[in-house]
């Protein structure tokens, strides 16, 4: 193995910076050569190739996003953009590809291997954390803290006016997000998409909070019943009960990542290179129990990472 390729690719993640740093500084240290591909799968179509050394890859560390870009690829999804994929990373003389992401990312990974037999591993970069087989994944640490600091932003106006206010924070398929931050922030209530949401549930315990009291409501946006407008809607309708809706959107996927991302994101781009040059392929590299792992791309997705039990015994427990 002689030249790698790196990526970054799905929804950006805070830490993806470091994560392509680490690629770049660990494989320059095993005598290999580095190859960032710009715009995800897109750019890997289109043939958008670029040399990483070490003074592309200083000063970006602490940054937010990705030098490498990004992108969600439908011409991916499809056999003729994967040949074409395929015939570029052949044209560039890749032996070897670090492809960071969420799920579909790992899916474009997996078709790539079965196809064209060009060794590529998967690296967990996704804010909502809902990789099966990692027990966290790059961004996710960064994004609950900048949700938190939002929430405990709305939360001193709410108090100040004793409002009710739903506020939805990002995770399409997955709650990781919304529990964390609930129980971090102390809201009354959590709907996560993992849980059925009982609007009658969510009214008493609006009562029960007290009506001319602050009531803060985190709203996961894959919950069953909608985002957070559609149960403050749901709420008025209802019971005639106005309040407040902020959705705090993609602030969650941008800013300097946390310590703790970066320490991630390190760990598993270095791992992530030698496991290429041992010969891995069709893995992610996740971390279990504190360990850095290898899990089939396939059963990444195959299995659904669940929030704990645990922790929705807890959530209602601090109400
Ligand atoms: O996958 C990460 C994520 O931020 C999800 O939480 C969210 O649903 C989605 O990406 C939004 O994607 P986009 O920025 O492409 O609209």
């Amino acid at each position: 193995m002689k030249r790698i390729a790196v990526f970054t690719s799905g929804g950006d993640a805070p830490g993806m910076n470091a994560h392509v740093r680490a690629v770049e500084r660990v494989a320059d240290k095993r005598g290999l050569e580095v190859i960032g591909i710009i715009g995800g799968y897109s750019g890997m179509i289109a043939g958008h190739f670029e040399v990483l050394d070490r003074i592309r890859t200083a000063n970006i560390l602490d940054r937010g996003g990705t030098i490498l870009k990004t992108s969600r690829s439908p011409e991916f999804m499809e056999v003729e953009g994967r040949s074409k994929a395929a015939d570029q990373l052949r044209k560039h003389g890749i032996d070897g590809i670090v492809a960071c992401g969420g799920d579909g990312t790992f899916h474009g990974a997996h078709a790539l291997w079965e196809e064209h037999r060009i060794p590529i591993v998967g690296t967990p970069g996704t804010i909502d954390n809902d990789l099966w087989g990692t027990d966290v994944t790059i961004g996710y640490d960064t994004a609950i803290n900048t949700a938190a600091e939002a929430i405990d932003k709305i939360r001193d106006t709410a108090d100040s006016h004793g409002r009710l206010f739903f506020i939805e924070v990002m995770g399409r398929h997955a709650g990781f997000i919304a529990m964390d931050v609930g129980i971090a922030c102390g809201a009354e209530f959590i709907a996560l998409p993992e849980t059925l949401t009982d609007v009658e549930v969510l009214y008493q315990r609006i009562v029960a909070q007290g009506l001319d009291k602050r009531t803060i409501v985190i709203v996961g946006e894959g919950d069953e019943l909608g985002g957070a407008l559609e149960l403050s809607r749901q709420i008025e309708g209802r019971y005639g009960l106005s309040s407040k809706v902020t959705i705090l959107g993609h602030i969650q996927r941008g800013g300097s990542p946390t310590v703790s991302d970066r320490v991630l994101a390190a760990r598993l781009g270095a791992a992530a290179v030698d496991a290429l040059m041992e010969g891995a392929t069709d893995v992610m590299i996740g971390l279990h129990k504190g360990d850095v792992v290898q899990v089939p791309l396939e059963r990444t997705w195959e299995q659904r990472k669940k929030v704990p039990g645990y922790l929705v015994d807890l959530s209602t427990l601090l109400i």
